[in-house]
């Protein structure tokens, strides 16, 4: 696909795009109802699978735009932002530091998404979650420093890839579904919600591409609805404004269905726990427990209790995590 909108910044190709579309015939089943869709953003790649590689498709373009050489940002010791970053930086012959928050128990083992980040050759430092809390900002700040003195060109991006920019990703992928679904059908959207990228993308591309036929609701995984519904309207507002999009951002719905966090972030649940291995037995479908186990929980439970729409088809964006799943093997 190529230009989706006359204000879309340069992108870099990393992505396996369009993303497949599938049936869940077996889950529906199990459900209860006649059709459940899942939109496979799992399939955006193998090193680089994910929600993530949308957002960096533009961020990394505009490192390079710029002349930049060095990539630093930050997340978990199990970020799947970090990984895709670290598979993305060393396809493109860029360095990356990475200012990673260890686990409360001490030693980050090198499973899962932190293996990956070594193995594609970034570099990386753990911090205790109570010194991330109070100096992440003060530590991405030295490593942008240390990389200037050092002869390096460096460009920062957030966790997540949260910002303005990184919306484009959703956007995009508002235009990819148009190709894929019928429009004069009725699309209920629910997808996992943790630095708002995704979501605050997802209503920013409908209101952008007027797919007035799709609704979006995000099933938050690690803030409360108090914390996150600034971030998403902020972010949703910066989007429409650095791009000058016209649209007024105020009167975009932002629809969250919450009660799925459980006792905090990456800490799995019974509910989650039970979605994961429902859609593995029926589907045969790898979902994580971090982010995509609880949203489907937050799934499930809509389609249950009768929050999709009348008419409307119900659809789940699977946005990754496998890695993340095998770095912590419970079922
Ligand atoms: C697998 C997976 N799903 C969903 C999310 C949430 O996306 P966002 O941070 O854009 O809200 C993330 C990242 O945080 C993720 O890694």
């Amino acid at each position: 696909m190529t230009q989706i909108h006359s204000k879309e910044p340069a992108r870099v190709v990393l992505a396996a795009l369009p993303t497949p579309v599938v049936e869940l015939p077996r889950l529906a089943q199990h459900v209860g109802c006649d059709r459940l869709l899942m939109k496979r953003d799992d399939l955006t790649g193998i090193e680089l699978s994910g929600n993530k590689v949308r957002k960096l498709e533009y961020l990394l373009a505009e490192a390079v735009e710029q002349g930049c050489d060095t990539i630093i940002t930050n997340g978990g010791h199990q970020s799947n932002h970090c990984r895709a970053t670290a598979a993305a930086c060393a396809r493109l012959g860029l360095r990356l530091r990475l200012i990673l928050r260890g686990p409360a128990e001490g030693a980050a083992p090198l499973v899962g998404n932190l293996l990956l980040d070594q193995l594609f050759g970034a570099e990386f430092s753990l911090h205790a979650p109570a010194e991330y809390a109070a100096r992440r900002d003060a530590l991405i700040q030295a490593a942008i420093e240390q990389e200037t003195r050092a002869g390096h060109r460096p460009y920062h991006f957030p966790v997540g890839g949260s910002v303005p920019l990184g919306s484009w990703g959703y956007i995009r992928l508002v235009a990819e579904l148009l190709t894929q679904i019928p429009t004069n059908s009725l699309l209920d959207i629910y997808v996992a919600v943790s630095s708002s990228g995704t979501l605050a993308g997802l209503i920013v591309g409908c209101a952008l591409l007027r797919a007035s036929h799709i609704r979006v609701v995000g099933v938050p995984v690690s803030d409360s609805l108090e914390l996150l519904r600034p971030d998403v309207s902020q972010l949703v507002a910066a989007t429409v404004h650095k791009y000058d999009l016209g649209i007024d951002p105020a009167g975009l719905p932002i629809e969250m269905h919450t009660g799925f966090i459980g006792d905090g972030y990456a800490i799995p649940t019974p509910q989650g726990q039970d979605a994961l291995r429902t859609v593995g037995r029926l589907e045969g479908i790898a979902l994580d427990p971090t982010y995509t186990a609880k949203a489907m929980a937050g799934f499930l439970d809509a389609v249950k209790t009768g929050k999709i729409r009348s008419g409307a088809t119900a659809m789940f964006i699977h946005t990754g995590g496998i890695f993340g799943l095998l770095a912590r093997p419970t079922l």
